[in-house]
């Protein structure tokens, strides 16, 4: 596999984009806010279905596009376990595999730069293609990521690096998340040999050379940090109501939303997902991984679900708000409708999971979120 290797100037990052060559499923790998458009563009070109949105780690130079690609393409938001990312779906732990198509990477939990950081190891199936390492800024060419700040610690990057990095093939290709000299890949055998912090040095003499370099502090880190624990929402964008221009006005409930929309608020923890159609309709029709069920009518007859307020307190928690799904978006107003009359806040998905009969009697071609291509699933 020969990855995608992307470059945002401003922050010298390096975005990875992998796909499956027979499937089209992509995972991209610490994508930056500023080249949201440049990577959909790449998405598009080779007709690829984002599956996962991964990083390496809370990045402290730049700010993620992670909840931003999940609205637009319907992939999963995974981050580091360590690094409180709450907004990600997937928490990574050591050892943990992401699978796109045939395609698996595997996590490496590799603490030192941050405590949470983490490297993902992509094995060929056929040698003798080398296996490919996305190393974030635990190994970078022919240098290292700082451990000063962001609960950074010399010697457990020094373990990390000799321990587990040092010990892939010397054949694997090192793909940094940076680099600030144009060069874009090395490979371990070469670092061994001549990383000028690693090639001889004992662990103490590490430590002591890590504790010399006095580099300032990253100019955007109060910014970035903060927003990369949200996948990239800026708290200081509007925070826990959604913004205003993702919702349509409708009277007697909160307003209309898309499906996108409704998505990227259940992924980032802002809002309960509620599938108010009934439990025949979810079976054999598909369901939402993540929605919560609450019918508002159910057969046989679709009689009114007498327990509907009952259950729709309960799927609001601490009082969430809700974001309500049906077959084509009407019960699903109702519904809302009626969440309100109870003090919750109720937002309705437009065109529901399956969209308006077209001419043909047939539904899922006018909308909804399953013609939008976001996460469902068959029983
Ligand atoms: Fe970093």
């Amino acid at each position: 596999m020969t990855p995608t290797q992307l470059f945002d100037p401003a922050s010298s990052t390096y975005t990875y984009l992998l796909f499956d060559e027979g499937t089209r499923e992509a995972l991209i790998i610490d994508p930056v806010d500023e080249q949201l458009e440049r990577d959909l563009a790449e998405l598009q070109r080779h007709g690829l279905t984002l599956k996962w949105t991964v990083e390496t780690h809370a990045h402290a130079d730049h700010i993620t596009s992670a909840a931003r690609l999940a609205e637009l393409t319907g992939a999963r938001m995974a981050a580091p376990a360590g690094c409180d990312v709450g907004t990600a779906a997937v928490q990574l732990q050591d050892g943990d595999t992401l699978d796109f198509g045939a395609e698996t990477l595997r996590v490496l939990h590799t603490p030192g730069h941050t405590a949470g950081s983490v490297c993902f190891v992509w094995a060929p199936r056929r040698q003798p293609e080398p296996a490919l390492l996305f190393s974030g800024d635990t190994l970078l060419i022919q240098g290292c990521g700082r451990a000063d700040f962001q609960s950074g610690d010399a010697g457990k990057l020094y373990d990390s690096i000799t321990h587990k990095l040092f010990t892939l093939p010397d054949t694997t290709v090192v793909w940094p998340a940076h680099d600030y000299h144009g060069r874009s890949q090395s490979t371990i055998g070469a670092e061994k040999a001549s990383n000028p912090r690693l090639a001889g040095k004992t662990r103490e003499q590490f430590i002591a050379l890590m504790a010399e370099l006095h580099l300032p502090r990253p100019r955007r880190i109060d910014e970035a940090v903060p927003a990369n624990q949200h996948s990239g929402l800026r708290q200081d964008a509007g925070g826990a109501p959604p913004p205003d221009d993702t919702v349509r006005p409708a009277p007697g409930y909160a307003g209309d939303v898309t499906p996108q929309t409704a998505l990227a608020w259940m992924q980032a923890g802002r809002a309960v997902l509620v599938d108010v159609r009934t439990d025949a309709e979810r079976e054999w029709v598909g369901f939402v991984p993540g929605a919560q069920p609450v019918a508002w009518k159910q057969w046989p007859g679709m009689a009114l679900n007498a327990d509907f307020d009952a259950q729709v307190r309960a799927a609001a928690q601490h009082g969430q708000p809700l974001a309500m799904l049906c077959r084509s978006g009407v019960r699903s107003i109702a519904a809302a409708r009626r969440a309100t009359e109870l003090g919750l806040v109720a937002y309705n998905i437009l065109g529901g999971f399956e969209g308006d009969l077209n001419e043909q009697a047939h539904r899922g071609q006018l909308g909804g979120w399953r013609k939008a291509g976001l996460p469902w699933r068959q029983n």
